[in-house]
Parts: C-alpha cells; sequence; structure tokens
C-alpha cells in the first residue's frame, strides 16, 4: 500500500482500536445476560457495539490483512475482558470505564487528525500522491472519516458519562478507584497503541 509508514501504522493502531472497542461491548453484552443489567444499559450496549462494528468495517476496509497489526487476537481477549469485567460489577463500573477508554481514543484521533491536516502525510515523501484519484491522495477523505469517527467517540464518552453517577455524589473511595481504574485504562491504552503500530 502506497501510504507513508508512519500512516500505516497510525490507521494500524485505529483498526486494533476499533477491534477492542467492538470487543469490549461484545464482553459488556456477555456479562449483562449473566448479571441482568437495565434495559437503558442494555440499549447502551448495543447502540455503541454497532457504533464500533462500524468504525471496524471502515478501518477493515482500508487496510489489507497484512498490514493490520499481529496483536489482533490479543486485544479481542483484552477488550472482552475489558467489557465483560467491570459489567459484572455493575452498570456504574461498565459506565466509568467506557468513559475512561473513549476520553484516551478522543485524544487518539485528536493527534492523528491534527498530523493529517497540517499535511505531514504529504511531505513525508509524496506517496499519498499516488494512493488515490484525490490531488491530495484521499487524505481529504481520511480525515473526514476519522473526524466522524472522532465525533462519536466523543459521544459515547459523553453518554457514559452522563449515565454514570455523578461525581459529587460518589464516596471518596469510589471516586479514588474510579481515578486509578481510569489511570490503569490510559496507560494500557497507550501501551497497546504502541505496540500495534510496532507489529
Ligand atoms: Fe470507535
Ligand atoms: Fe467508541
Amino acid at each position: 500500500m502506497p501510504w507513508s509508514k508512519r500512516l500505516l501504522a497510525d490507521l494500524r493502531s485505529d483498526h486494533a482500536g476499533e477491534t477492542g472497542a467492538v470487543w469490549i461491548y461484545k464482553g459488556a453484552a456477555a456479562a449483562q445476560r449473566l448479571r441482568g443489567h437495565s434495559a437503558e444499559a442494555r440499549e447502551f450496549v448495543g447502540q455503541h457495539l454497532e457504533s464500533e462494528q462500524q468504525h471496524l468495517d471502515f478501518f477493515d476496509d482500508l487496510l489489507e490483512a497484512q498490514h493490520t497489526t499481529k496483536l489482533l487476537p490479543l486485544w479481542r481477549a483484552c477488550g472482552f475482558v475489558l467489557g465483560f469485567a467491570p459489567a459484572m460489577v455493575g452498570e456504574a463500573a461498565l459506565f466509568a470505564t467506557v468513559e475512561a477508554v473513549e476520553t484516551f481514543v478522543e485524544e487518539h484521533y485528536d493527534d492523528q487528525l491534527a498530523y493529517l491536516r497540517s499535511n505531514g502525510e504529504m511531505r513525508s515523501g509524496g506517496h499519498a500522491e499516488r494512493h488515490a484519484e484525490g490531488s491530495d491522495g484521499g487524505v481529504a477523505e481520511l480525515v473526514r472519516v476519522i473526524a466522524a469517527c472522532r465525533d462519536d467517540e466523543v459521544s459515547h464518552k459523553n453518554d457514559a458519562a452522563s449515565r454514570g453517577s455523578p461525581r459529587e455524589a460518589q464516596p471518596v473511595f469510589v471516586a479514588a478507584a474510579v481515578r486509578a481504574w481510569a489511570r490503569v485504562i490510559d496507560a494500557g491504552s497507550r501501551l497497546a497503541v504502541v505496540a500495534s503500530r510496532a507489529v
């Protein structure tokens, strides 16, 4: 594929992330069947799963199989556990998890959009020009779709935040646990991006 190494690594990390996202909601749905969440929480998972599947389909179509990360089985397993475990704890834990994950993803896509919009890809050796018929090598279309994904992730984050218990209403130890859990998710996500870019 005639894209720069940098852009390919970005897209590979997006594909990995969307794979993980789909499996987070598959894990959450499995736990909901065992644990019996409210209709609202089940609807939340169903809607988010559908949206993440659309994101994954886009990156699936974009990347040839040999350009996806070799770690996909690992991200499917991690995603499943990351959705299943909090959903078994309860709805509030699931919403806090989704909020933390989507906070990371928003930043991830924002960084990429800033790079693409600054035309870094165009200056990286001119490969992009040959990729598609458009004079910008398809970069404008890529920016449009990634920006749409990013907007979806922000609405997922806001949806989770609005359903979770308000910060002020949480006992101090719960708020501390939620903050610690969010830091674990952030660190794990960063590691997953680095690994997926590399292999
Ligand atoms: Fe997504
Ligand atoms: Fe999302």
